[in-house]
């Protein structure tokens, strides 16, 4: 099966679904808020999201009312679509003035930004590097995309990112173009067990340093 799908379980949440394999659902939705308020937290007004997904990380952003322009990007038309017509929930993000959804590779929306003109980055489109769900989407992860990144952010911009798993050569990766680079858990409940997704998150402390 190739493209986005919805499944609707016996318990009543929706699921989504990337090239038949699980991405998300509606219940467990906890660190794709904490992103969002990762950022807003920090004083974020203009904010790009990588990933529309179930829309929880945007809807967060825009329930801020400092936030001023919340830009996702969206592979998956689909997606968008079934918002747009209520399979999902978020027509009324999608009528929010401070969105724009451009259907298209974030890394692409990413380098179509003005230079310095965002506070965050906010990177939610796969698994984390060492699960992939779209083989493309290493790219994501690597030095070159990062260094484009830390370019679209303002002197004290951030790029947070979402991981299945914390991982130490991203962290490597977020060093060679930020000054501040962490790593948060973030406690989950899965199918009644307790696990944890981690949030990368990765700060500048003034102008965006030279390539080497
Ligand atoms: C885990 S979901 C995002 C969840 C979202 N944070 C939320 O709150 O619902 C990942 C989304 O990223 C999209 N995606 C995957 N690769 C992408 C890429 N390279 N560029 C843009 N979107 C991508 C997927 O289609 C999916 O909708």
């Amino acid at each position: 099966m190739t493209g986005a799908s919805l499944r609707r379980r016996d318990d009543g949440a929706i699921e989504l679904r990337v090239d038949g394999v699980f991405v998300m659902d509606d219940r467990e939705t906890t660190s794709e808020r904490l992103l969002a308020h990762a950022a807003a937290d920090a004083g974020a007004r203009e904010v790009l999201v990588g990933g529309l997904g179930l829309g929880f990380t945007a809807r967060e952003l825009l329930t801020e009312p400092a936030v001023e322009r919340v830009v996702v990007a969206e592979l998956h038309g689909e997606i968008v679509d079934w918002m747009r017509e209520g399979a999902i929930d978020g027509a009324d993000l999608l009528a929010d003035p401070r969105l724009v959804v451009v259907v298209d590779d974030v890394r692409d929306v990413v380098a179509d930004q003005a230079p310095a003109s965002l506070d965050a980055i906010v990177l939610d489109v796969d698994n984390g590097p060492d699960f992939l769900v779209h083989p493309a989407n290493a790219a994501v992860y690597g030095s070159a995309f990062v260094a484009e990144c830390a370019r679209r952010l303002r002197p004290s911009g951030r790029l947070l990112i979402w991981s299945m798993a914390d991982s130490p050569t991203l962290r490597s990766v977020l060093g060679e173009h930020f000054d501040e680079v962490g790593a948060t858990p973030v406690d989950v409940r899965l199918q009644q067990r307790d696990e944890h997704y981690w949030i990368l998150t990765a700060a500048r402390h003034g102008a965006v340093r030279a390539d080497p």
